[in-house]
């Protein structure tokens, strides 16, 4: 039914369809046709939709205890904390709800590291194509202006850069001394699948050694097994001061966290920072079993596997084709760039019973379960090139549906 005639609020543009169950890779609508997922809730479900290990997780602790609240200590909350603090070599955690939230409290740490430093108005640069969510600073930050018009006046002190451009950092760091941090996402997902080069995160982190800076790093989407490493910043030799994650990590219920380690550990004290929902017993033990289901399944390994198989598998059948003008990715997180906008795409795939997403307007992004397995990838790969071939070859303003 359109969002005009629910009670909803009219704040999203949905496909007509709902479903109503999940298995793995499949989701079911209410006559119980199958659609492959090869979008994952957005980059949420990893492990696919009902995971057994996760539901059990769900289910052992809604029957032993839902919330107590932070005014206590929580054991599991201190459990996924230390299996964090180990997998991303980061001291400690602060627990919430979203991705943007786990923003919202890195943007927070990084004003406090600022007044340390005696900066009276704190800047924390921020990258052209980055998004970094909804809340007022978190849109403020991010660049898209579809995101940020009518909500102004925006949240002020961030600073604007170019992606994948150090020069230009370098140049104003010695041009801004209110700059104190810098937020960026190791790979752009909303911006486009945009991957720097390979010595982006090493130069970023050497620059913001010698100016002083947090490096903040957003794994929302990159973190949890997606690029193949645990979070994309292990694919290079460094360690950010603070990584941000969500997604992933509950496979579907809400968690976020914003992780730091050094100075940046020690910045909030009692008082500066909180949430009522966030870390309760029930997603942090669901978190733990997606860790531990990641681990004992060798899933960020096939990640990598089945990122590469499909990588190559894009760009042998459709590289070179004049309506292409990139393939890229890492792991399972990949994009395909059409010459041309292909909103339309979308819809058309899922009348062929798949499930994709486009960004940045020409981008075919593709964020499938880790636990696919090889037979789906291949009708992943098989479905998208049939669907962008008869696409392309159709008049752009009546698409046609593929057969
Ligand atoms: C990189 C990045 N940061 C932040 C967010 C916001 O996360 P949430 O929607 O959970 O608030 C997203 C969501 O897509 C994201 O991709």
């Amino acid at each position: 039914m359109p969002e005009s005639q629910t009670h909803l609020m009219n704040n999203y543009r949905r496909l007509p369809i709902s479903f109503a169950h999940g298995d793995g890779a499949w989701l079911y609508d209410h006559k119980g046709d199958a659609y492959l997922d090869a979008i994952s809730g957005v980059g949420v479900c990893n492990l696919g939709h009902c995971h057994p290990n996760i539901t059990a997780a769900i289910c052992r602790q809604a029957a032993t205890l839902l919330h107590s609240s932070n005014l206590y200590h929580i054991e599991l909350q201190q459990k996924l904390a230390t299996e964090l603090a180990a997998i991303a070599g980061m001291e400690s955690s602060f627990f919430c709800n979203s991705g943007a939230e786990a923003n919202e409290a890195a943007i927070k740490l990084a004003k406090l590291h600022g007044h340390k430093r005696g900066i009276q108005t704190p800047h924390i640069l921020v990258m052209e194509g980055s998004f970094h969510g909804r809340t007022m600073a978190t849109l403020s930050a991010t660049a898209s202006r579809k995101v940020q018009a009518g909500f102004e006046p925006l949240v002020p002190g961030f600073v604007r850069a170019p992606f994948n451009d150090i020069a230009a950092l370098r140049t104003i760091a010695e041009n801004n001394p209110n700059v104190c941090a810098i937020l960026v996402e190791p790979i752009q997902g909303e911006g486009g699948v945009n991957i720097p080069s390979p010595t982006y995160l090493t130069e970023l982190r050497t620059l913001c050694d010698t100016y002083q800076w947090l490096m903040m790093l957003d794994e929302v989407q990159t973190g949890n097994g997606r690029t193949g490493k645990y979070f994309a910043y292990q694919h290079e030799n460094i360690h950010p001061d603070i990584v941000t994650t969500a997604k992933g990590l509950g496979n579907g219920l809400p968690i976020g966290v914003c992780l730091a380690q050094g100075a940046a550990a020690q910045l909030f004290k009692p008082g500066h920072h909180g949430s009522t929902f966030g870390g309760n017993p029930l997603v942090c033990a669901t978190a733990l079993s997606v860790i531990e289901t990641l681990f004992n399944d060798s899933l960020i390994e096939r990640a990598q596997r089945l990122g590469h198989y499909l990588l190559q598998g894009f760009k042998d059948i459709l590289e070179g084709s004049d309506y292409i003008e990139a393939i890229r990715g890492k792991g399972l997180m990949i994009g395909i760039v059409m010459k041309e906008p292909c909103p339309e795409l979308v819809e058309l795939a899922l009348g062929q019973k798949l499930l994709i997403n486009v960004t940045a307007d020409r981008v075919i992004r593709l964020l499938p379960p880790l636990t696919l397995s090889d037979e789906e990838a291949e009708i992943i790969l098989k479905k998208v090139c049939k669907l962008i071939k008869t696409y392309a070859g159709d008049d752009r303003s009546r698409p046609r549906q593929v057969r």
